[in-house]
């Protein structure tokens, strides 16, 4: 991955929870309260995308009814954007190593699997596993 490739999956990682902090909270879905905040703080619009459809964001935006708003950016596919995912899918609320199936089981056991964010993450499966086996392939060249 080139050194700017790499620099913004950085910054994309310290940043794309950023929507959980009280100040920010608009809509209530923290990727597209994270975006917004970037966006209205002058960031490239490249990386408030990602912040805005990390690890899958879409399915959270349709339990929402959101996903018009999630469409105001361009969900990027590429290896930033996948590598993005499985750092997220992969990494605990306190920095902790996952098996992605652990994390999902910690987020719906935190969550409730019949809540708005549990059923998201439950539907996400395919697109996260996608994304963490593209990376798991590049990775291993
Ligand atoms: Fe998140």
């Amino acid at each position: 991955m080139p050194s700017d490739a790499r620099e913004l999956l950085e910054v994309a990682a310290w940043w794309h929870d950023l929507g959980y902090a009280t100040g920010l909270v608009q809509t209530g879905m923290h990727q597209i309260d994270g975006a917004r905040f970037l966006e209205d703080m002058g960031y490239p619009n490249r990386l408030v995308a990602l912040v805005a459809h990390h690890s899958a964001a879409k399915c959270e935006a349709h339990e929402r009814g959101l996903v018009c708003e999630l469409g105001r950016w361009d969900r990027e596919e590429s290896a930033v954007a996948d590598a993005l995912w499985m750092a997220d899918m992969t990494t605990g609320p306190r920095g902790e190593s996952f098996e992605y199936s652990d994390r999902l089981n910690e987020i719906t056991a935190r969550y409730n699997a019949d809540s708005i964010v549990g059923r998201a993450m439950t539907a996400a499966q395919p697109l996260i596993r996608g994304a963490i086996d593209r990376t798991k392939d590049r990775v291993a060249g």
